[in-house]
């Protein structure tokens, strides 16, 4: 058998679909948009939650046998083990969140906040995603309404910080275990009757969970969706009256909220309260950059106590893209404080950058021995305020030439022991 040697021609790997590179000044934008959400959500009582990026894939299965999520989106896969384990990289949070509170027993509440990648195997389009990252915030162990009202509003306040002004918020009940058999069966009565006007997938998903059919954005569906019975013509006493408080409590926040009775969630994890936020300057079908709502029966499903939730999370991807659109929280370069030119020989440059480093700035360098004219072109393509030269006469005499780089700026040489006082005059006030 005759083997090809010599050239083989060289795989160009590319980001595996539906993912993507962040390159700077990019990914500084998104992790200053993290930091905006933590800082709101400290102050608010909410505490960090770092967890596992793979679960046992039943952590995930406990989400609904009726979600696409579960069903065709999980990436599983085997590990090492003997017998392997069946695990499945995270498709969103919140079960997550109830596996760790099943597992430590926290006090309650117990209100934690979290960033991180999630992972569905969706067919990608601008906005959605295989890999995608998300902020959120849960509650657990309480069901008083107002703990939806602050979660619901901690949303709200952090769409604001970041300049959005197009974010609607969609807000519906989907009852308790008291209103929803009722419901449901109204419901799927409803859709069996008008089957036959239903696309095939509906008519698949009337068979797992009739509620989900109301999630369809398939057109020959919505007829059959405008007319369905609405849940909040079934809510218990007990769920109206939660919403009612849910509700009053945004007005006293003055957000402006819709009552969408037909918003149902792509989760089957939730009762009562539900939201969505809803981008204007987004297609309508990747238009929501944020949900959440109650789900006080997971935690047990988990094994855990019977204890009540509450939370949301952001799709910090599909925010930033309404940033874009609406021209907000806009990505900024990073530029350092100052550039070192060493036309030397280097040596120098190595200890001055780490000393003004050290000092607190940011410093930049060349290398490879360039001319002093394409270090000088680096300096200013870096956004620095000041140049700190060493020439052959600077490195004789172990001194610097320290130059403004900002327009009229002047130069001066000081040596190399006075060089961090004399870049710090320079830079005062111009520094964070
Ligand atoms: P979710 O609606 O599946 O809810 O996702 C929340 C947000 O994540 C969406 O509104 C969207 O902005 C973003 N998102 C979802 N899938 C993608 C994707 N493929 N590409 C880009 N962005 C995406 C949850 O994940 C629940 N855990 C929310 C929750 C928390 N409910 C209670 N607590």
């Amino acid at each position: 058998m005759a083997v090809a040697l010599g050239v083989v021609a060289k795989a160009l790997f590319r980001a595996p679909t539906g993912t993507r590179d962040i390159l700077a000044p990019e990914s500084a934008r998104r992790r200053r948009l993290v930091s905006v959400f933590a800082d709101l959500a400290e102050r608010s009582g909410f505490g960090q939650l770092e967890s596992p990026v793979f679960e046992d894939i039943g952590v995930f299965q406990r989400l609904g046998a009726a979600s696409e999520i579960v069903t065709k989106e999980l990436f599983e896969f085997f590990d090492k083990g003997d017998p392997p384990r069946h695990l499945a990289l995270r498709p969103e949070l919140t079960a997550s969140v109830c596996r760790a509170f099943a597992e430590h027993r926290p006090t309650v509440p117990w209100k934690i906040w979290y960033s991180g990648s999630q992972f569905r195997y969706e067919r990608p389009q601008a906005g959605r995603y295989r890999q995608f990252e998300q902020v959120g915030v849960e509650t657990l162990g309480t069901d008083d309404p107002h703990a939806d009202v602050e979660v619901i509003g901690l949303g709200m306040r952090f769409y604001e910080a970041l300049g959005l002004k197009q974010v609607r918020l969609l807000v519906n009940s989907l009852g308790d275990a008291d209103s929803r058999p009722a419901y449901d069966a109204a419901l799927a009565a409803y859709l069996q009757g008008r089957r036959g006007e239903l696309s095939e997938q509906s008519r698949v998903t009337l068979e797992r969970n009739p509620l989900r059919v109301l999630d369809s954005k398939r057109d020959q569906d919505q007829p059959v969706i405008a007319a369905a019975p609405l849940m909040v013509d079934f809510l218990s006493g007990a769920s109206a009256e939660h919403f009612a408080t849910v509700r009053d409590g945004l007005d006293r926040l003055g957000a402006a909220y819709e009552i969408s009775p037909r918003l149902v969630r792509g989760l089957d994890y939730y009762t009562r309260t539900t939201f969505e936020f809803a981008a204007d300057a987004l297609d309508t079908a990747q238009n929501a950059v944020g949900g959440g709502g109650r789900y006080d029966a997971l935690v047990e499903e988990l094994g855990g106590p019977p204890t009540p939730g509450i939370g949301f999370a952001l799709g910090v991807d599909r925010i930033l893209l309404a940033c874009d659109a609406e021209g907000a929280f806009a990505a900024a370069p990073t530029p350092v404080d100052v550039f070192v030119v060493d036309v030397a020989g280097g040596a120098s440059a190595v200890v001055l950058c780490d000393r003004l480093r050290q000092a607190g700035f940011g410093v930049d360098r060349a290398f490879d021995g360039r001319s002093m004219k394409a270090q000088m072109k680096r300096a200013d393509r870096s956004g620095a305020t000041v140049a700190v030269i060493v020439g052959p006469d600077e490195q004789a005499e172990g001194t610097a030439t320290v130059r403004d780089l900002r327009p009229g700026g002047g130069q001066n040489r000081v040596t190399q022991h006075d060089l961090v006082p004399a870049v710090a005059k320079l830079l005062e006030g111009t520094t964070s």
